[in-house]
């Protein structure tokens, strides 16, 4: 498609479908990995992940922690990459060959090839312990975790370690960063020599949002890669418009000054809060979608960094849940989804599956070639976030069921949806409605950032929330003067707007 110029009719039609059909702008496959950790005592199974991980998104890889056999036996045969943890603890007994040999026979091995061990993390930020004796046993196990795959003909499966940006000595401006003194020859190199010959990648946890300054606006904007003024290089004469890639770069500069700048990168952790504590600024569902979003489309665009142009960055965004029992209220609220598997703020632009549109590309769509097909198979409802304030809700329900024609007696008083008689479960009802009624578009569910779009069906043994099939025959009225009542005709016009511009981008 790069190779020939469309014609400005068939750029039209395009531009028209991209704007009817929002479903098609999303045709370029997002790849995208995530951390599955589980320091929270509510999470569902590992068989309940792995298949809603399976059927209802775009993650193709998985980070693990540990090498638990209930989630490798879980992801068997869903063909999703796995990349398993050995824990910190267990690197110094694991630095001889026998040893390495033992663990693979009995943590791997029984899951091969069913599930899609693709690679093996040796430690988490080993290096950030300044633990002596486990810094000193990196390399060895994994040259011995290595060997022992070698020896079992498993040579696919790469071995490494990620690190923390704390490896740096300074990382502004990039062309400043190297590897900290003491560790950069004797620790790094080594490392760095293993990965060249081994073809294997080096792991970082970039994470933006400990690197910007909350007193400037403009700091913010750079880390969420939203329009800045740029941080000037001048060794190098590149201006940075985002932090991500400044702190790919740094790592990049540190590599380079060591000999090691052509080996592989994988972000192993990268991600944002969605709530912090009060002195955390800019932990807010906002930001979070806005972070993962745009780096999502970031590191999928194929542009690379300034130093690293074209190259696709194999991500994996921290973290698949929120962690009800990690220490702090930022790291409680990582997650791209609740424990229930609902999304914890707006993931459908690049995470749910539906957005990503059949798998052809995108010279095969065409208008004729509708999409509404292939998304009526999964159902979707609206409920209000959980950020949502009552007012707002109750100002949902008020717009719902006095101005927009939907009938709302299910949660009147007598009706099967009246309990629980709360304003969110009153809300859930009335938002829904609206939205299935209109056409079941995702801007149609916005209610002025309060509602969110979930594919788990709220309905209770009395009361029935309408979805796509059985909303046919609800209609809403859509009134003259609602902008002030709800803000959701207002994102329409700029829903569509960022379409064609997420079309002019990706055709
Ligand atoms: C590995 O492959 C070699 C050559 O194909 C074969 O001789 C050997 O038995 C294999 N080893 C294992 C553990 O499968
Ligand atoms: C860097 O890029 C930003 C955004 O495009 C621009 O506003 C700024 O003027 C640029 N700065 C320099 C020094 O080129
Ligand atoms: C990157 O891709 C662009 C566009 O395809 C091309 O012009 C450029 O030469 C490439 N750069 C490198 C370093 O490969």
């Amino acid at each position: 498609m790069a190779q020939t110029q469309p014609s400005s009719r068939h750029s039209l039609l395009l531009l028209l479908a991209c704007t009817l059909f929002p479903q098609l702008y999303a045709s370029y496959t997002t790849k995208i990995g995530v951390n599955y950790g589980t320091v929270a005592d509510n999470l569902p199974p590992p068989s309940t992940v792995a298949a809603f991980i399976k059927s209802q998104t775009t993650i193709d890889r998985v980070k693990l922690f540990d090498a638990n056999p209930d989630m490798l036996r879980a992801f068997a045969g869903t063909g999703i990459s796995i990349t398993v943890t050995v824990p910190n603890a267990a690197i110094p007994s694991l630095s001889t060959l026998p040893a390495a040999q033992a663990w693979l026979s009995e943590n791997i091995l029984p899951f091969l090839p069913q599930t899609a061990v693709t690679r093996i993390a040796v430690g988490n930020e080993v290096l950030a312990t300044s633990d002596k004796t486990l810094i000193a046993h990196i390399l060895p196990t994994m040259k011995s975790l290595h060997d022992a795959l070698s020896l079992a003909n498993l040579t696919a499966v790469q071995v490494s370690t990620p690190h923390s940006l704390g490896i740096l000595a300074s990382s502004e401006p990039p062309s400043a960063a190297s590897f900290r003194r003491g560790y950069d020859k004797a620790i790094f190199a080594p490392i760095l020599e293993f990965h060249r010959r081994t073809k294997s990648p080096f792991m970082v946890n970039p994470y933006p949002f400990f690197g910007f300054d909350p007193s400037r606006a403009e700091s913010l904007n750079y880390a969420l890669f939203k329009p800045n003024g740029g941080v000037w290089d001048a060794a190098t004469s590149v201006n940075y418009t985002n932090m991500f890639d400044a702190q790919m770069d740094a790592i990049f500069w540190a590599m380079k000054k060591l000999g090691y700048e052509d080996v592989e990168l994988v972000v192993a952790e990268t991600g944002w809060p969605s709530v912090g504590e009060t002195n955390e600024a800019g932990a807010s569902f906002d930001n979070a979608a806005s972070y993962n979003g745009n780096l999502m489309k970031h590191v999928n665009s194929g542009k690379g960094t300034p130093l690293m142009p074209n190259r696709t960055f194999e991500t994996f965004i921290f973290s698949l849940f929120n962690e009800n029992l990690k220490p702090t209220v930022s790291e409680r609220n990582y997650g791209l989804f609740n424990p229930d598997l609902t999304p914890v703020y707006h993931l459908d632009d690049f995470i749910a599956r539906e957005a990503a549109g059949p798998a052809s590309g995108p010279t095969a769509l065409t208008p004729s070639e509708s999409p509404l097909s292939s998304s009526s198979s999964k159902k979707k409802w609206c409920v209000p976030r959980r950020d949502a304030s009552e007012a707002a809700l109750q100002a949902n329900i008020d717009f719902v069921c006095s101005s927009s024609g939907i009938e709302c007696g299910p949660i009147k008083d007598v009706g099967p949806c009246f309990k629980p008689n709360t304003i969110r479960s009153h809300a859930a009802y009335a938002m829904n409605a609206y939205y299935q009624a209109s056409g079941g578009h995702d801007f149609d569910c916005d209610f002025g950032h309060t509602g969110l779009i979930t594919y788990t069906d709220p309905s209770s043994q009395t009361c029935t929330y309408p979805d796509a099939a059985t909303a046919t025959g609800l209609t809403a009225r859509k009134p003259d003067r609602a902008a002030s009542l709800t803000p959701a005709f207002h994102n329409n016009h700029l829903f569509i707007c960022v379409q064609i511009i997420i079309c002019f981008t990706f055709f």
